[in-house]
């Protein structure tokens, strides 16, 4: 494997790298003359981008846990961009939009609407805490930039505190406080005040707490906010989409911090919230009530772009200032698909078949670690769930070559996944995936491992 290619992958740590030799063998064996020209005609009118810019495949249709191509191949969709906690085309959510859209499909700005309405209440009574006060937006990005503002209102102060190797969307102010290279690098001058911080990871820890972990991340947050003096607000990931679970007690003390040095906590749960972790938010499992929580992705069932910023009562404190003020802010038909998904994930009993199902599978990756060296960790919660490839156990360095070969592998078994940060086999299926679909799709994971 050229080293290029192994440049490229550190800088796209977002994605699985589609330059690579493994991606040009897969569109040769598997895609017939008409998807290719497809592929063509796509390359031909979109503008190119990094992560783009060859697509993998055309898709034709999709279904509960399933992707089809123009062939007809058939993936088990274990990645579905995060948005398909409810399964594809699922009914409940295609019916309400179908019925939304008959009555009043857009509500034009300065009117409101009953499931707008209705929505907003929904997601104050499930959050936990009082985070009470909600603005919608049509993407989380847009979700994030409106929290930015809500600090900066809120506190008078305009310095943030984020991580390393997070991501929070695509747009200057998201990419200033996110931390990947492969958005940031090039962009030109990002928002002033932006700090980051190394991010929580109980895997390869650079803290040296000593044998047991004392929260030495947690106290670099707190050093940072007592040195500056003046930061607005520390916003991350409860948990980031690689699966890499913070250390117990960490949201706590940094929840302490800020309270103590006056910054608000924004907690970014775009891609996990409503289900993926088992629980309806992801700070459920940590104790711990956000000033800001920001929720996106599976909110419009798969269907619809739709986002919230949901905010502790004492935050609606601008009533003067436009904080959001998109056009599809309310839009009824966003808004009823997202009713019709928070009630397929309660009565189909979803968060605890995140559970189930994914505490299975955990058992099943872990059972799959002690046979192959390849797999430097396993981890999970619910069906966020992470396999780290590694070249060697003890320096841990990434496989991220062996991490394609298996992508590449199981899609042609029929399993769809993401690998992030180069060596993070990602696998995040639909909350209504049965035991049975992910036994077989854990089949297809540990075949293509061993053929490595
Ligand atoms: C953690 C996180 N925050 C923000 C975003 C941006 O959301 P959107 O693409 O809807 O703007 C994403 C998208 O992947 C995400 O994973």
């Amino acid at each position: 494997m050229g080293s290029s290619d192994d440049k490229l992958r550190r800088l796209k740590s977002e994605g699985d790298l589609n330059l690579s030799e493994h991606r040009a063998a897969w569109t040769r064996e598997k895609l017939d003359a008409q998807t290719l020209d497809w592929l063509e005609e796509d390359a031909r009118y979109f503008m190119h981008q990094a992560l783009s810019t060859p697509c993998l495949d055309v898709l034709k249709s999709c279904d509960g846990i399933y992707i089809e191509d123009l062939q007809g191949h058939r993936f088990m969709d274990f990645h579905g961009n995060n948005v398909h906690q409810v399964g594809f085309r699922n009914r409940r959510v295609i019916e309400a939009i179908q019925a939304q859209m008959e009555v009043l499909p857009f509500c034009t700005r300065r009117y409101t609407n009953i499931p707008a309405i209705q929505l907003a209440k929904k997601l104050a009574e499930l959050a936990p805490g009082d985070l009470n006060r909600v603005l919608f937006a049509p993407g989380g990005t847009t979700a994030i930039g409106m929290a930015l503002k809500l600090a900066r209102a809120a506190t008078g102060r305009f310095k943030t505190i984020s991580m390393w190797d997070s991501f929070h969307g695509a747009s200057l102010d998201a990419i200033s406080i996110g931390g990947e290279s492969i958005f940031r690098s090039g962009a030109g001058p990002l928002l002033p005040g932006t700090e980051h911080v190394l991010p929580p990871d109980t895997y390869r820890c650079v803290w040296g707490c000593g044998g047991e972990c004392s929260l030495k991340c947690a106290d670099y947050v707190e050093y940072v906010l007592e040195k500056e003096g003046d930061v607005g607000a520390v916003i991350a990931e409860t948990v980031r989409s690689t699966s890499l679970v913070p250390p117990s007690g960490y949201w706590e003390a940094v929840r302490a911090a800020c309270d103590k040095h006056g910054a608000l906590l924004i907690l970014d749960e775009i891609p996990h919230a409503l289900g993926r972790t088992g629980k309806m938010f992801t700070c459920e499992h940590y104790n711990v009530v956000p000033d800001m929580l920001v929720i996106g992705k599976g909110l419009g069932g798969g269907i619809f772009p739709l986002a919230a910023l949901i905010a502790r009562e004492h935050l609606n404190l601008a009533p003067k200032q436009a904080l959001g003020h998109y056009t599809h802010e309310k839009n009824p038909v966003a808004c009823a698909a997202a009713l019709a998904t928070i009630e397929s994930i309660q009565q189909d009993g979803l968060l605890e078949n995140a559970e189930k199902v994914g505490s299975y599978a955990l058992g099943r990756l872990r059972s799959m670690m002690r046979e192959h060296t390849v797999i430097g960790e396993v981890r999970g919660l619910g069906l966020l769930l992470g396999m780290e490839l590694v070249k060697d156990r003890v320096t841990r360095e990434p496989a991220a070559d062996d991490a394609e070969r298996v992508m590449y592998s199981a899609l042609r078994k029929g399993l769809s996944f993401k690998v992030t940060m180069g060596n993070v086999i990602t696998l995040t299926p639909p909350l209504t995936i049965t035991m049975a679909e992910m036994s077989t799709g854990l089949d297809i994971l540990k075949t293509s491992l061993s053929e490595l």
